[in-house]
């Protein structure tokens, strides 16, 4: 069914030919940042020779400005499926957007309310939360049942109450790849009447985001995660925004675009999006059936993003099954194969004998790009018991990644414990 071609999708990506040393480097660090395609540096470049200006103008340059953000408001509304563009802010990160989200939400709350939030969570989604303890705010903290690095549900199910305003939670793990049950949460946070909040910066490369479908209330997400620049999104149910107040000057457009936007980051952001349906043109077809309400853009983004996940669930069986040989290698999270649709594929591993920094520099070496230490997703880590020991070594796929490369590294890890 799957007919993705790794050739043609790695000739889109010009920085993965980079080299360390005589060697081809292999890009693991994806839940980091990924690589763009050719067509967002050219449209960056485009930016610059033909369009740079500020917004507004009665000139030809502001008005291109304009019509472009129009175009890429579109794009992103296509992208998360959300019911109209009115429903996106573009911004600096996930951050600074969650941030100026919870200092809004927290403006209406009262001493005694509660909030919800996650271990599995990054930082990103738990500081700008906790953060409303100072005015009295109680915030919950959701376990996770350590065998699988799944969130516990019955510990959910005993913080939610009719004082939850708020549960934010992550659509899928960075640092262990869990995708959370947002669906099912969402339902159950929406009987209390609270708001849901959910971070989709890690799963935004890896499967169609439809927030219709979920029902959440916000959902941001960072374009430098889905082969575009550093950009943040923000998405929120129109008539929720329209209550919240805003933290801007008066005589902006967008309540929760703050100053003057990265242009040429959120002309990037498009063609970034652009080149995802660009993928479902070419290799979704196997999946047009599953989604016969939509055309257009969304149609070929839904498709696409369903062939990737695809193929990326192929890449983790692979690299699951390598490193089950290696007795020296602990996977923490998800490694039942009839659960794989309920993670990424993010792998956090510890390799007994060596600390994650020593196997990050020990592949460095090699060519590997992979991430040590906690990811900002501190509290997992301490849960995990993890963070003296300087946290978990993470390889993340994504879909410019090879059976090669999985083969490859799986030889370098064999060797790397045999040294000892
Ligand atoms: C799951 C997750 N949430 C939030 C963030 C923060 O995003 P940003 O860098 O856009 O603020 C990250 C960044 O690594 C992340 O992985």
């Amino acid at each position: 069914m799957n007919n993705l071609n790794p050739v043609w999708i790695r000739e889109q990506f010009p920085s993965l030919e980079q080299r360390v040393d005589t060697t081809q480097a292999v890009y693991f660090d994806g839940p980091g940042g990924t690589q763009v395609p050719k067509r967002v540096m050219e449209s960056v470049n485009q930016y610059y020779l033909k369009m740079n200006s500020n917004i507004e103008g009665a000139f030809l340059t502001s008005q291109k400005s304009d019509q472009m953000l129009t175009n890429a408001r579109n794009a992103m509304a296509d992208f998360l499926n959300a019911r109209s563009a009115k429903e996106i802010s573009f911004g600096l990160n996930m951050t600074t957007h969650t941030f100026n989200i919870s200092r809004a939400i927290g403006k209406s709350l009262k001493p005694g309310d509660e909030i919800i939030v996650t271990v599995l969570d990054h930082e990103a989604n738990v500081s700008p939360w906790n953060a409303l303890i100072e005015n009295g705010i109680k915030v919950n903290c959701i376990d996770i049942r350590t065998e699988d690095c799944t969130l516990d549900l019955e510990d959910l199910e005993s913080k939610l109450n009719e004082r939850t305003k708020v549960v934010a939670l992550g659509y899928a793990s960075n640092a262990v790849g869990t995708i959370n049950p947002v669906r099912e949460i969402i339902r159950k946070a929406h009987q209390v009447g609270a708001l849901v909040f959910v971070d989709a910066v890690h799963y935004a490369p890896h499967g169609p985001i439809d927030v219709q479908d979920l029902d959440c209330d916000f959902m941001a997400c960072s374009t430098y995660k889905f082969f575009g620049p550093h950009l943040g999104v923000l998405y929120g149910k129109q008539e929720i925004l329209d209550q919240l107040p805003a933290y801007k000057v008066r005589p902006a457009y967008d309540r929760f675009e703050i100053g003057t936007q990265n242009h040429e980051g959120i002309v990037g952001a498009m063609a970034a999006i652009e080149y995802l349906a660009d993928v479902g043109d070419h290799y979704g077809k196997s999946f047009l059936n599953q989604y016969q309400d939509l055309e257009g853009r969304r149609l070929k983004l839904k498709t696409g993003l369903s062939v990737i996940e695809y193929y990326e669930k192929e890449l983790m069986e692979r690299l699951l099954a390598g490193l089950e040989e290696v007795p020296e290698v602990k996977i923490w999270g998800i490694t039942d194969r009839r659960l794989l649709h309920q993670r990424t594929p993010t792998l956090g591993f510890t390799v007994t004998g060596f600390s994650p920094r020593k196997v990050a520099e020990s592949l460095g070496c090699k060519g590997f790009f992979l991430w040590d230490g906690d990811f900002y997703a501190q509290a997992l880590i301490e849960r995990l018991g993890l963070l003296s020991s300087g946290g978990l070594v993470r390889l993340g796929l994504v879909h410019y990644n090879t059976s090669q490369e999985i083969d490859r590294f799986l030889f370098e890890i064999k060797r790397l414990v045999r040294s000892t």
